[in-house]
Parts: C-alpha cells; structure tokens; sequence
C-alpha cells in the first residue's frame, strides 16, 4: 500500500459555494432529454454533478477498446453550462466482458460460493486483473481530465464494502498476516490457537474465517475472535488497496485535485480510520435508519468528520425523497430535505449533493427519489424543494465552507471494539456497539455540546470531556492518554465491557476493567448478563432509570458510589461510580441504561465542565456550532419538530438564514422542522 499522500487534515475542493447536486448519470438517457436537464438544474441552483459512477462497460467495451466518446460529451457539457463535476473512476461495476474473460474478479462468498457476473460492488480486491484493469482505467481517465475545466473532484470507485473469502484473497490474507505477526509462533500467541488444538505449523494452513471454517450461524459466530478481527482488518486493507493504486495512477497526471471515495458513516465491515490518512477529504453517502432520531445521521456525520481531524467532509449522496431498497420506502415529508441538508452543514458538510438528479427509468432504482421524475416536471413537490433550497444555499455562499467545530468532548469510536464486542461469545450478544455508543453520544449532543467523534489514537489533549462507552480493545498507550486527560482536570467515562481485552482480543491478565481499572478506581470479579425483559431499577437521582443486559459486579478500590442495582444478590452495589483523579474525575457506567440513565449521568459530567448548552431544555431543538476560518462563531438551530419551538436568543446574534438581527432575550421562533444559523456578536 502507497503511503498517504497528503496532511492529515486533508485538503478540500475549493469551491465559493457549497457545491449543490449529485450523481448524474446522463448517459443513460438521449441529448434532449440532456438539454432539458441543463435547463432544470440551472432552474433549481444546481452546480456540481458527479458523474461515471457506472459507466465502465461504456468507456471500455472490451479489455484493449476504450471509447471516452460519451464521457468527453457529459464534462464538455457540464463545463459549457458552467457546472463542475466529481468524476467517479467507475470500477464498482464491472463490464460483462471483464467478468467472463476473468472469473477471479467474481468474489467468494462468506457460504463458499464462488459468484458469476451480476450486480455491483462484487470485485474481488485481491485479483490481479481487476486491479490491473480498475487502475489502467483511473490512469486513462487521469490523463485524459486532469486539465478538464469542469474538475472539480475525484470520486474513486463507488461505497467500497463487503468481503471476498476466495483463494487469491486466502493467499493476500497469509502474506498480510505474515507482514503483521512476523512468526508462526507470534499469530498462535495472539490468536490463543492452542484453544481447540489450532497451533499452525504453516502458514498455509491458515483459511478465510468463514461458514466453511472458523464460523457457525453467521459471521458474528466465531470460534477464534483473533483470526475473525485480523481477517477484517486485512478486508479493510485490501479494499483500501483498490483505491489507493487507483488514486495512485491518478496522481501520476493530477498532483493537485482532491481524491475522495464515498464512505457510507458508520459502516460495520470497514475500519475508516486505517482509510483516513489516504482520503484527501471525506465524503459520505447519508441513508439514516427508518425511524432513527436525528442523533443518528448527526453521529455518523461527526464520525466522517473526525476522519480528517475535524476538516469539512462532503455529503456525496441523499436522496431528495424516497430510498428504493428497503422494503418499504417512505417519503421525505415536506421540510424534512431541507432539515437534513442543514443538518450536515451543521456538523460540518461543506457539500450537499443528491442521489440522483434523474430517476432511472429500468432496473432495481427506479423507484429511488431524484430531483428530476419520469416526467421530466419542475413543479414537483420535490423539484420545488429542491430548487428553494438551492437558492438558499446559493443566498448563503462561501460562509460556512472551511468552518471547523469547536468541540470540547470526544468519544472515542472504534471499529476494532466494535468487531470484538460484536463477534464475542458471552456475555450478551444483546449488547450492539453502535447503539449503546449512540446513546453517550445522543445523550451530549441533546445537552446542547458539540461533540468530536475520534478514533482512539487520536490527540486527545484539547478535551475537557471523552467519553469512551463499550471500549472493549485497549490498545497501546490509550490508558495513559485516558489517564492524563483525567489528571489535567478532564473527566473520563467509559462503561461496562470496556478495557477487556488487548489488539487480539485476548483477555488482560489483570482485574477488570484492565489497564483503565486505576483510572476508574474499582475492580469487577463477575458480571450477570440476562435477557432483555429483565430490568434492574437504578436510582439517579429523582430518575429511577432502567438497567438492561449486563450488570458488572463492581468494588470499589478508590471510586465513590453514585448509584447501586436495585435488586437480585448484588443490589446496593454499585452501578456508576465516580473516582477522583489527579485534578479530574473517572467515571464508571457498569450497565447498560435506558436513555433517561444515560442522559442523567452524561448531564452531570458535561455540568462540570460547564458544556451544557443553552438550549438544552429544548429537547427537539438540536444546536451545533462552527467557526469559520476568519474566527466567527456559527451556531446552527435546527428544529426536529413538527411543531414551531419558541426560544430567545441567549445572545446578541444575525441569523443568516432570515438576514434578522436579534438582541439578547428577544423571542426566536424556528418554524416546524425549521433552521436559524445565528452568527454571534
Ligand atoms: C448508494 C449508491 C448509489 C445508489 C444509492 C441508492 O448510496 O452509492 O449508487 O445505489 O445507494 O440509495
Ligand atoms: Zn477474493
């Protein structure tokens, strides 16, 4: 693998405005039916179109023709219409051709079974043909644009993920476990082989983990969590590999344009922090969850945003109304776009961009919301809303771009303990990573604070607050970090089934919770893990909250109680403990809690520290700040409700947005699912 090629921080397309549209793909469609689509996006404010995502088997229709006929058309035309264009390499979907002449670039499945052409992002990542064929083309295409006038970005391939389990992959997997271990003897150390008599003598003994070896019910079911973790950390390496020898062809013609693929937030199977010094700029795909709060989207993007050290990230994909995958696919109510769209500006998008600008008229998408319908209107609900906020973007201009967020709490979010707390035999399989982390995180941002969503090796010295909830690997010298935020005064929350276990995930050889058990000042011998309708109350309080799933048996060695279990052998025990720390605290969460317990004690350390926001007591209005890069202070109000929230102004500000000025305490009333962006005096 090249090594990164830029800062950490990155380097974003410049741009005046936030680039406003998203993938076209007009290829599939005649002149007219183009020209007509110029004339909407120009009606609608639209200024940036990523284009090619799915055009290989038309540049190249076979391995030794190229044809960049059409291609050349759509960035000539989107430069005469003074547009600009993310240009997407194109090799997430291969040609016909190119799967029947190498059958190696279908991918293995988890089951065994080797796959024939179909579909999309089904590319072997260790098959020599499709690398050379994906990078011969990212060459190509780099020496044919790099000067094209309409560049404004590149888009490498299209939401890498997945997993090939085939033979070429078991032979890149060996060579990648022999770079990482060294020896034989060291991966038998690491991945405890002498369990069930595993101990290898070859390193090509060593099998995929998969349903024909390590597994059993699925992929979460693994009889060696070392070989399952490493077999994810080498996926995410080999994908990462597809893109860096593409981006790598690119640079040979285009030193200077900024390289991005589109992540898809908090996406299990691929560790994005082992991405993340390889991506001049993040860029992400946002499909939330039916029904989720508006938490969810706002974790994932600060989690995009974290990946570049706070830099803006771009929104590559939303759709304008309707998803068509899911099995029953709502529409976006009238507002809830332009509320999302300001959401990701808020959390620090620097780009709003659609899936898609037209509908596809056949196959799987047809269905999917786009800006433009079958019938080609433009008094569409839709295209309306489109078109009114494209104004808006455009009213707004280059205020927000490059504005970065002034977080004082981190959370420290971890594919590596997300893997091993999700792949683990006992305690609970109840317990899923993401949710509990969403609720520490939900729990911050509903009190008004902006929050940084790091990886574990990231500085933490600038934090008064990090929250670390379900950290089930500890690696290196986090608990030295951990502990010194707590010495200088901060305040460090972790919770049940943190610090158990090293890189490996074999199990510390110490009191839990391991290296962190002198930070939190306790001892935990034993932990009862039980189904979900049994629920321990816990007093906090005047709250008594709900406790769920495991229940850690906690001692203190140093910690003070702050509240105990309810009932069963261990009530009056301790279920949160706080322990003073140098000049700070540690706090201990020994259980999982309904959202109320969460809040209550996220609330009580973010009061320490004085970080709850000002308008924390409304529940339904989310707040986030950004500061531009000429020092002005940016606070996003976002209104969740379909109800109008009536506030007053905690502070002498203009919102940008209405162009009003406020005084302090004057009356500020958001609309139903409406926006203000107050610029502080
Ligand atoms: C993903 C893909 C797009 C499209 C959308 C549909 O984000 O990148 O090509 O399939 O989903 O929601
Ligand atoms: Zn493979």
């Amino acid at each position: 693998m090249t090594a990164p090629d830029t800062g950490s921080d990155g380097r974003l397309p410049r741009t005046g405005k936030i680039p406003y549209g998203g993938d076209y793909n007009p290829e599939q469609w005649p002149q007219d039916v183009q020209d007509e689509d110029h004339r909407l996006f120009t009606q609608a404010g639209i200024d940036t179109l990523t284009v090619g995502v799915f055009i290989w088997s038309l540049t190249q229709p076979a391995e030794d023709v190229y044809d960049f006929t059409v291609l050349d058309g759509i960035l000539d035309r989107a430069a005469a219409e003074g547009r600009q264009v993310c240009l997407a390499t194109a090799t997430a979907a291969l040609p016909p051709w190119l799967a029947k002449k190498y059958p190696e670039v279908n991918r293995t499945d988890f089951e065994g079974r080797r796959h024939r052409y179909g579909q999309r992002h089904n590319f072997c990542p260790s098959s020599p043909a499709y690398r050379r064929l994906s990078t011969a083309l990212a060459d190509r295409l780099g020496e044919r644009y790099a000067a094209h006038p309409a560049l404004l970005a590149w888009h490498i391939n299209n939401e890498y993920g997945g997993a090939c389990y085939c033979d070429l992959c078991a032979d890149a997997f060996r060579a990648w476990l022999r770079d990482r271990h060294g020896t034989l003897d060291a991966l038998n150390d690491a991945w405890w082989t002498t369990f069930w008599s595993h101990r290898y003598t070859d390193w090509d003994e060593i099998e995929p983990p998969s349903a024909l070896t390590e597994h059993w019910r699925g992929p979460d079911h693994t009889a060696f969590q070392g070989i399952t973790l490493d077999y994810q950390r080498f996926m995410t390496d080999a994908l990462l590999g597809c893109f860096t020898a593409e981006k790598k062809a690119i640079r040979a013609h285009d030193p200077d344009t900024p390289v991005t693929t589109n992540l898809m937030g908090a996406y299990r199977p691929l560790d994005y922090h082992r991405w993340a010094p390889h991506l001049d700029f993040a860029s992400w795909d946002n499909y939330p969850p039916l029904d989720a709060p508006p938490t969810r989207p706002a974790l994932a993007h600060d989690l995009m945003r974290g990946l570049k050290d706070g830099a803006p990230f771009w929104l590559m994909e939303q759709t304008p109304s309707t998803t068509a995958c899911r099995d029953v696919n709502p529409l976006r109510r009238p507002g809830e776009l332009r509320l999302a769209t300001w959401q990701a500006i808020a959390h620090g998008a620097d780009a709003a961009l659609y899936f898609q600008m037209r509908a596809s008229r056949g196959a799987c998408e047809k269905y999917h919301g786009a800006v433009i319908g079958h019938a080609g209107r433009d008094d569409t609900r839709v295209f309306t809303e489109v078109a009114d906020l494209g104004r808006e973007l455009s009213e707004l201009g280059a205020v927000t771009l490059g504005a970065r967020t002034p977080a004082r709490i981190a959370l420290l979010f971890d594919w590596d303990s997300w893997w091993a707390l999700e792949i683990s035999d006992g305690p609970s399989r109840l317990v899923r990573y993401p949710d509990v982390v969403h609720g520490y995180y939900r729990a911050a941002r509903e009190a008004g604070a902006d929050v940084d969503v790091v990886a574990a090796t990231a500085d933490l010295t600038a934090y008064d607050v990090v929250l670390a909830p379900v950290l089930h690997l500890v690696k290196g010298d986090l608990p030295a970090r951990l502990e010194a935020v707590a010495r200088r005064g901060g305040t460090v929350l972790t919770t049940f089934l943190t610090a158990r276990s090293d890189e490996h995930d074999r199990a510390f050889l110490t009191d839990v919770p391991g290296p962190l058990a002198p930070l939190m000042g306790i001892r935990v011998d034993e932990w009862d893990a039980r189904p979900e309708d049994v629920v321990q109350p816990v007093e906090l309080g005047e709250l008594t909250a709900q406790a769920r799933f495991v229940f850690e048996i906690v001692q203190l060695r140093g910690a003070e109680t702050v509240a105990v279990y309810g009932t069963d052998f261990y009530a009056g025990t301790p279920a949160v403990t706080r322990n003073d720390f140098g000049a700070g605290e540690a706090w201990y969460v020994a259980t999982a809690f309904d959202q109320p317990g969460v809040d209550h004690v996220v609330r009580r350390v973010l009061a320490r520290h004085d970080l709850v926001g000002p308008y924390a007591d409304h529940r339904t209005v989310e707040t986030a700040t950004r500061v531009t890069p000429d020092g002005a202070c940016l606070l996003f109000l976002l209104n969740h409700d379909v109800r109008p929230a009536h506030l007053s102004a905690h502070t002498t500000a203009t919102d940008l947005v209405t162009g009003k000025r406020l005084d302090q305490g004057e009356a500020l009333t958001l609309d139903p699912l409406g926006v203000a962006v107050l610029r502080l005096q």
